[in-house]
């Protein structure tokens, strides 16, 4: 079973799917770390988003693996470990990029289906519930002002980066990149018709996990 859960950036789908994987026993996949990745490899090959024949070269050599660890899940390109690089504000605007290229997110989409193929996932992303997995059984879109959201991702930066980081910055980063994603032509970050809306912005984690426990119980 599929269950999605899109939304911009910020807006705590990372951690509210986390939870949600865990307790349901399902498997948790960020198509967000797979856009990070894909953009930090295409730099580090110094391929702009858009070189796309250039890039369809250098993808050939592309593979993503998500691996469990004791410290969570590590995000791997072929076999280097790039779970803190693709966390920088630079590999979000770049991730972001990226993501208005139709063949990047061919690609992409290609991998997600692959890789939930009968299996029991929690897709989360921006794309997940409307381009990727239409067909899934329960949707979820969260939402929530940006100020909060500015507050939510300042705070888990410094977690996993350990640097302190000005929320402001993160506002005007995280507002610019929902700008591109929400009008891209490609896939554009929108809710899905069937899909459950949830506004977080005076919800505790907490809340927002049982509000999507309580939809998927049928309470
Ligand atoms: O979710 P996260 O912030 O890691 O995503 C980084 C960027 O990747 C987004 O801003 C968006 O441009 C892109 N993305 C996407 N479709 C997805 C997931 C992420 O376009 N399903």
């Amino acid at each position: 079973m599929i269950i999605t859960i899109d939304g911009p950036a910020g807006v705590g789908k990372g951690t509210i799917a986390k939870i949600i994987s865990k307790s349901l026993g399902f498997k948790y996949l960020d198509s967000g770390a797979m856009y990070r990745a894909l953009a930090l490899f295409a730099e580090l090959n110094g391929v702009t988003e858009k070189d796309s024949d250039k890039l369809k070269k250098i993808l050939i050599d592309l593979h993503i693996q998500f691996i469990d660890s004791k410290d969570g899940e590590r995000v791997l390109i072929n076999t280097d470990d790039v779970t803190e690089d693709i966390r920088t504000n630079e590999i979000s605007t770049l991730a972001s990029k990226f993501a208005a290229n139709n063949f990047v997110r061919t690609i992409l989409r290609e991998m997600q289906r692959r890789l939930v193929k009968n299996k029991d996932y929690i897709a989360e992303g921006r794309d997940m519930g409307t381009y990727v997995f239409p067909d899934a059984k329960y949707k979820f879109y969260l939402d929530a002002d940006l100020a909060i959201r500015a507050k939510r991702r300042a705070g888990q930066l410094k977690e996993i980066l350990g640097i302190a980081i000005n929320e402001d910055r993160v506002a005007k980063e995280i507002s610019d990149r929902d700008n591109l994603d929400m009008t891209r032509e490609s896939c554009p970050l929108h809710p899905a018709d069937d899909a459950v809306i949830i506004n977080t912005t005076d919800m505790s984690i907490d809340d927002v996990v049982k509000k999507i426990e309580s939809v998927i119980n049928g309470a």
